[in-house]
């Protein structure tokens, strides 16, 4: 019998940021993380599962991904398919409505709408946290994609005890993601080579060190909307992850000029009362992180700045979720 689903997942951007693993296998972060979904941008997986098909099949954009890509999605498969005791392979086809890694965090909404679909159609009924420890098999940002709004991943010891919830629904807090995009190209080294890095850089100890209190600081202002605090530890925890990316062996640079001009812009338009912020994943685009009554005029004013091509917007996303067509 042929079995199909679909599903769509929203990235997600970090505020306190995942960066160096525990236990690269299973994807035991490092460090806990809090991140907010992104409502514009999606990706939206099919899995059909057959007994007719004789391997997987991987389509991404309408085109074949490559070798990697198919295996990095048959390694996960095969672990939906120990889960639900099938023997079948799967045809996956997923489409993203943004560019794919440009640090824009593809893989999480990827591997999100994939946990969903691909579960679904093997029979299984996951509650959400089983739901986020399947995403975070495949991509340790899409634990992170499943749960709706605001949301926490607990860094945890083990498969059990790693995996993300909502600390805040959507219309929590009206905080806007304006990303900056200053190169829409792939990025070079991607953050699975990259977290395997983060233990090289002396810097990355002293970080997980104090995240606990990074992700309090976090936690608390998103609870309270209180922008100000938000603002200074979503920087401080952008530029100590890339602090350690910088650090490592061999050395890892995301940013491009484009990228430094818009964070001196945004710490120019906070000190002139702009109640903005910014942060940035492993690529060179910036996410310049506002308020509703702010976001015409930050937009308007990233656009002047020498670089930026274009700025998506987006605002919380919800959780990810099955679709019919
Ligand atoms: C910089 O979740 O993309 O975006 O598990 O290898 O897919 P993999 O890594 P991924 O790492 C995310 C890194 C980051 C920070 C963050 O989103 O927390």
């Amino acid at each position: 019998m042929i079995k199909t689903a679909i599903a769509l997942a929203h990235p997600n951007i970090a505020f306190i940021k995942y960066w160096g693993d525990k236990d690269s296998d299973l994807r035991i972060p490092a460090n806990g993380s809090i991140s907010m979904n992104l409502d514009s941008l999606y990706s939206r997986t099919e899995v059909t599962f057959d007994s007719s098909f004789e391997k997987d099949e991987l389509i991404l954009d309408g085109q074949d991904p490559g070798e990697k890509a198919v295996k990095r999605v048959t390694r996960f498969l095969d672990h939906v398919r120990l889960m639900a005791g099938i023997p079948n392979f799967a045809r996956v086809s997923s489409e993203n409505n943004f560019p794919t890694g440009s640090g824009i965090a593809s893989s999480a909404s990827a591997f999100a709408a994939l946990s969903l679909a691909a579960s679904t159609a093997a029979g299984l009924e996951l509650d959400e946290a089983a739901l986020s420890r399947l995403a975070r098999r495949g991509s340790g940002s899409a634990c992170r994609s499943v749960p709706a709004g605001f949301v926490e991943w607990q860094a945890g010891q083990d498969d059990e005890s790693s995996y993300a919830f909502s600390i805040g629904p959507r219309d929590h807090w009206e905080l806007i993601d304006c990303i900056a995009i200053v190169s829409q190209e792939h990025k070079g080294i991607g953050s699975q080579d990259g977290h395997l890095l983060a233990e090289t850089s002396l810097v990355q100890k002293i970080r997980v060190v104090d995240t606990p209190r990074r992700l309090d600081i976090c936690r608390q202002a998103i609870l309270n909307r209180d922008f100000e605090a938000f603002a200074e530890v979503v920087e401080l925890d952008s530029n100590l992850m890339h602090a350690v990316m910088m650090t490592s062996q061999p050395q890892l640079y995301y940013w491009q000029p484009a990228t430094l001009g818009v964070m001196q812009a945004v710490s120019e338009w906070r000190k002139s009362g702009t109640l903005v912020c910014f942060t940035i994943d492993a690529g060179p685009n910036v996410h310049v992180i506002t308020l509703e009554e702010s976001s015409p005029k930050v937009i308007a004013d990233l656009l002047q700045i020498p670089g930026v091509s274009k700025v998506l917007v987006s605002r919380p996303g919800t959780r990810v979720r099955l679709v019919s067509e």
